[in-house]
């Protein structure tokens, strides 16, 4: 791995670092929330890369900061939330510092080298920085308090802070500790041995953090199984931890040994390409270094169930983590029913889904999905709202949503509701439609996948 050292960079915060506004205020139509318009396209052909994987890139700085010795990452994820846990991270002392484009050097500090922050840590949107981070904050030896942007607060933070309370953690938050900004006072925990009610690698992974600082022997079980990018890292850091068939087990107190770790491209990312070459008729594209873990790549199986042709080139292992390019190519698709254990593989992929599906033949059902309601955004209303504007016939279920393919979209104007994931999810829609599509504040997409929007633009003017 070869690291350069531009002089201009710092320790402390990363290049290019701009203070985070509130997003999706409607009142405020300025270039903050970036109004968008989309044309349609026809035949997206070329190669894309996309941005590395957010889950893992989050899970890097925070075991490379536990780790004793410098951790070395490459193809970091530079967006809002993965910035708000550096941040989190350079607030509590840890040296870390950007290299190149997308390279860090982290300053590991050792189980217990964290100091107290002096100030509120500010998580932004980012679920996984407050839920994993309340994990890990629980068994230190000093005060702590999260908190997060209008969307964050409102989420539920109950499934970590009950299981954390078994172990003995101290943390109060509004609404009974169900909301942030939660306040935590590091304790001395004990192991747990928890059965989570949702399949939830966020709950799980606070846990088995949390897990790092109890003499013994922590044991979480989930109904399916959720991403598993936190047991596959601290296996690669040197972690005692023992996945079973419906849980995981780790013993306290590992010592962390530094790695240098390669993160592949998001698969979450890597889906809204995927759906567009499946729906713009005559595209053929090469979306290249995506990583495809079993417990992520839950959406090829679900198009290729639709009738999706995407086959999987140069399969390799990366840092623990299966990686391949994808090559997707337009097909016709067809409507099918989705739930069980799909359900959690493809939990983020669900709004560019239902875009595809409105483009299948035939009725798609998604169901088992309630988790969809607290996410960054209620996802299922959030679409059923969209897509309808977009001249779509679709169904609001409790767990789900019922969607009866028509072959396009109306064009018109939507709302991102201040979700990058919606966001990105109607632009697809936006390429497929037979009238341009506005989107009223697109500055979301910052959050995952920066640059996204020169990206697009890039493929659709190759047409
Ligand atoms: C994530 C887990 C998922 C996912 C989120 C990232 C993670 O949430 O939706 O975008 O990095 O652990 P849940 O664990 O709540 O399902």
């Amino acid at each position: 791995m070869r690291f350069c050292e531009p002089e201009s960079l710092r320790w402390g915060f990363p290049v290019g670092f701009k203070p985070k506004y509130e997003r999706g205020i409607r009142i405020d139509m300025s270039d903050k929330t970036q109004m968008r318009t989309i044309k349609p396209a026809t035949g997206l052909r070329g190669e894309v890369r996309v941005p590395g994987d957010k889950s893992i890139s989050h899970r890097s700085i925070m075991l490379g900061s536990l780790a004793e010795g410098t951790t070395r990452v490459s193809g970091f994820l530079m967006g809002e939330d993965n910035l708000a846990t550096w941040r989190a991270f350079a607030s509590m002392g840890v040296n870390i510092r950007q290299l190149g484009e997308t390279e860090l050097e982290i300053e590991g500090c050792g189980l217990d080298g964290l100091r107290e922050p002096g100030d509120v840590l500010d998580c932004g949107n980012s679920g996984t920085t407050m839920r994993l981070m309340t994990g890990l904050l629980a068994g230190q030896s000093f005060f702590s308090v999260l908190t997060g942007d209008q969307y964050l607060r409102r989420r539920p933070m109950k499934r970590v802070v009950g299981p954390l309370g078994e172990m003995g953690a101290r943390i109060w938050g509004r609404d009974g500790g169900e909301r942030a900004p939660l306040a935590i006072q590091g304790a001395r925990l004990r192991p747990v041995n928890y059965v989570s009610p949702v399949a939830s690698a966020q709950v799980k992974s606070a846990i088995l953090l949390a897990g790092l600082y109890t003499e013994g022997e922590t044991t979480v079980r989930e109904p399916h199984l959720s991403r598993d990018h936190s047991e596959r890292m601290l296996g690669c850091f040197g972690a005692d931890l023992r996945p079973f068939s419906g849980g995981v087990s780790l013993t306290g107190r590992p010592r962390l040994k530094a790695q240098d770790l390669l993160i592949p491209g998001d698969i979450s990312s890597a889906a809204f390409f995927l759906v567009a070459g499946l729906i713009v008729p005559g595209s053929e594209l090469l979306i290249a270094n995506v990583g495809i873990n079993p417990t992520r790549c839950g959406v090829i199986d679900v198009l290729r169930a639709m009738g999706g042709q995407i086959e999987l080139v140069n399969e390799r292992l990366q840092s623990g983590e299966p990686v391949a390019d994808l090559l997707v190519k337009h097909s016709n698709l067809k409507g099918i029913e989705i739930g069980g254990e799909l359900v959690p593989r493809a939990i983020d992929e669900f709004p560019v889904i239902s875009v595809a599906a409105a483009v299948a033949e035939g009725v798609t059902t998604v169901r088992d999905a309630a988790e969809l309601r607290v996410k960054e955004t209620d996802r299922i209303a959030a679409m059923v709202s969209e897509l309808s504007r977009l001249g779509v016939e679709v169904e609001s279920l409790p767990d789900g949503m019922r969607i009866n393919g028509r072959g396009e979209f109306a064009g018109g104007e939507v709302s991102s509701h201040g979700d990058h994931r919606i966001a990105m999810s109607l632009a697809m829609a936006a390429l497929a439609a037979t009238g341009p599509v506005t989107i009223d504040d697109t500055s979301c997409t910052e959050t995952s996948f920066p640059g996204f929007w020169r990206l697009l633009a890039g493929l659709c003017q190759g047409e």
